[in-house]
């Protein structure tokens, strides 16, 4: 039979050395040609329409996308998701100000980058928590895909129904040399499907914020 490890318990020791240790050490994962062609499609636009730029990163169905388009009017929101599947549940607002994409953010965050974007806000709300210990470094702010992400500014919120994430997040960002803070949301609108999933049955969500225009880079 097999063992089911039970979800971590509290932050992870040693976080901020794997922190450091990603802050140091140049990436070299190939990027998808997938990525690269999503990313060639909406670059022009981006870099021609000189709004502020909103990337909702792993946007799922893309509800949060459109919600943040409405929300921010002068903006461009960029809703970006590698799954085909999930985007193709997207309904049939009037996409005036937002594009949804299919990338893996991995990819698309650095080619971003390399391009010289800087965001004006950054949301990933509900990204997958992979709770077990050993998932730790599949968490964005574990994971080697950190720096870029931070280098591509703005104001960081991230959405999570998982406390430790929140406290996670919150302990990298510090640790990277940038203040935040999260706090538990009450009745605030519903933003995306998890969110609205998870409202429903009750869970606890929390929000992180960092500005990331404020503190090391
Ligand atoms: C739990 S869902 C949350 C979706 C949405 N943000 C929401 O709140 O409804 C996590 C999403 O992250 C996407 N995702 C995971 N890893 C990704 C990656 N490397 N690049 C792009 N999307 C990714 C998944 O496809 C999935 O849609």
């Amino acid at each position: 039979m097999k063992s089911r490890k039970p979800p971590q318990q509290a932050a992870r020791e040693g976080l901020g050395q794997i922190v450091q240790m990603h802050l140091n050490t140049a990436w070299q994962r190939p990027v998808g040609k997938h990525s690269v062609i999503a990313f060639n499609d909406i670059r022009s636009r981006v870099e021609t329409s000189g709004a502020p730029l909103i990337l909702d990163s792993c946007c799922g169905t893309g509800e949060s996308t459109c919600y943040l388009a409405a929300a921010f009017p002068q903006a461009l929101v960029l809703g970006v998701d590698k799954s085909a599947h999930r985007l193709a549940r997207h309904g049939s607002a009037r996409r005036e100000n937002y594009v949804l994409l299919r990338a893996d953010v991995n990819d698309f965050w650095r080619l971003a980058l390399a391009a010289g974007w800087q965001l004006f806000r950054h949301y990933l709300l509900y990204p997958n928590p992979y709770p077990k210990a050993s998932g730790f470094r599949k968490r964005w702010y574990g994971s080697p895909a950190l720096p870029t992400l931070l280098n591509l500014g703005g104001e960081l919120i991230v959405r999570t129904n998982w406390q430790v994430y929140a406290e996670e997040c919150v302990l990298a960002l510090e640790s990277a040399g940038y203040q935040a803070d999260y706090r538990l949301l009450f009745d605030e609108p519903l933003m995306s499907a998890f969110e609205t999933k998870y409202r429903a049955r009750g869970d606890r969500l929390f929000e992180v914020y960092s500005n990331l225009n404020v503190g090391e880079k």
